[in-house]
């Protein structure tokens, strides 16, 4: 009976792993086949985030994509960045008046206020999606009212940005210290004068990170030091500047801690898309760590979160363990190629889903989610 069972589930493709789908499939190939390659398709064709990589994949030159879409090595921490929201179900509630969820959406970052619990992580190049770049992404942001993080590695400098930047517009600088102390002091005192509100401290990225797609089109990481990060670092570069300085690519509760001990302010779990080391864990598998080991931080400091989000739902999943704010990259650069009306159309579509998949979850007030409404024994949808 056995060996019957074990060879009609080999017939029937039981056994097969499921194929990864970068984005998984709603139509839009099918809507969209005529469309010439090289062609932008009309914004309103865009139904849902996963669409702006379809768009920017069919439009942008390869090596341009590429530089976006790029994991480290065999992209498995990429991969797992999107595939992992899905193996922790929701746990609807039913008969909860949530008529007011929209109003509620609406948080404070680091003390400020922004329409919702979202913002644009910090990708360097905006110019290879549009001629605008980060002009764009920065102009998106504040009419949606987001927080919109600047890249030190971005196509317009420091200043060019801040140029841009609405009437009172609030930015976090992201910024690569090195132990050059002259270097870290002119780049934390552009950033001031600049009118950033806070600095982003990049710390995931000791070394060059393992880029095997992108370098086969000469777009791989260009920073090829191994860089003196330490906490010791940490404190000594806190004290050259009046601005509040963040960490970002937290991946394990240990360090969490380490964070709250050495007084930093707020931290960003992030595996920086899974771009620099591959087998890095995704920042709801860190959230997971600090909800079951040390829950206390999430209270201790604000926590904010990035990595494979594209829908409503990830987000949700991300806030329940007590992430304040949740950070989106790629969407954000591949919305791009659609200038300005691209961004805000990303913000608009990624708002209504939380919305929308919060009162479909029974929350009628967002800042009353916690972890009851997900499953946190993964499901073995893999298999
Ligand atoms: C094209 C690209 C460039 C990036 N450049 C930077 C950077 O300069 N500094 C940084 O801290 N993170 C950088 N990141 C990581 C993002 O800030 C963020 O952690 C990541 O994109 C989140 O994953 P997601 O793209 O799946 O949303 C970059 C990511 C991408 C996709």
């Amino acid at each position: 009976m056995r060996s019957y069972l074990f060879t009609a589930l080999l017939a029937s493709g039981g056994f097969a792993a499921r194929e990864f789908l970068n984005e998984p499939d709603t139509g839009i190939d099918d809507v969209l086949k005529d469309l010439p390659k090289g062609t932008l398709p009309n914004l309103s064709d865009i139904i849902g985030l996963p669409d702006f990589d379809w768009a920017a994949r069919h439009y942008l030159p390869t090596k341009n994509y590429t530089y976006y879409r790029n994991g480290a090595a065999g992209e498995w921490s990429y991969r797992n960045n999107l595939e992992v929201f899905h193996r922790y179900r929701l746990r609807p509630r039913v008969m909860v008046d949530i008529t007011k969820i929209e109003s509620t959406l609406p948080t404070t970052i680091l003390g400020h206020n922004f329409s919702a619990p979202i913002f644009i992580s910090p990708c360097a190049r905006g110019a290879y999606g549009h001629q605008e770049g980060e002009l764009n992404l920065l102009k998106g942001a504040a009419a949606g009212n987001i927080l919109y993080m600047p890249a030190l590695l971005a196509s317009y400098t420091i200043e060019e940005i801040a140029a841009a930047k609405a009437e009172g517009q609030v930015v976090f600088q992201q910024l690569y210290l090195s132990s050059n102390d002259t270097e870290t002091q002119d780049l934390l005192d552009r950033s001031k004068a600049a009118g950033a509100n806070a600095i982003v401290f990049t710390v995931d990225s000791a070394a060059d990170g393992n880029r095997h797609r992108a370098a086969r089109y000469g777009v791989g990481s260009a920073d090829s030091e191994y860089t003196y990060i330490t906490w010791d670092y940490y404190k000594k570069v806190s004290t050259m500047t009046d601005l509040p300085v963040i960490l970002k690519g937290i991946m394990t509760v240990d360090d969490a801690k380490l964070a709250v001990k050495n007084k930093v302010p707020a931290i960003i779990l992030s595996n920086h898309g899974g771009r620099q080391l591959d087998g890095s864990p995704s920042s709801l598998e860190v959230a997971i760590e600090i909800h079951e080991k040390a829950p206390e931080v999430f209270k201790q400091i604000e926590v904010y979160a990035d990595g494979g989000v594209r829908y409503g739902a990830d987000v949700l999943k991300l806030l329940s363990l007590g992430v304040k704010a949740v950070g989106l990259g790629r969407p954000f650069m591949f919305a791009n190629v659609f200038g300005t009306k691209g961004i805000e159309k990303a913000i608009q579509i990624i708002k209504h889903e939380i919305a929308i998949d919060a009162a479909n979850l029974g929350v009628g007030n967002l800042d009353k989610i916690d972890p009851s409404y997900v499953q946190w024994t993964p499901n073995n949808w893999m298999g």
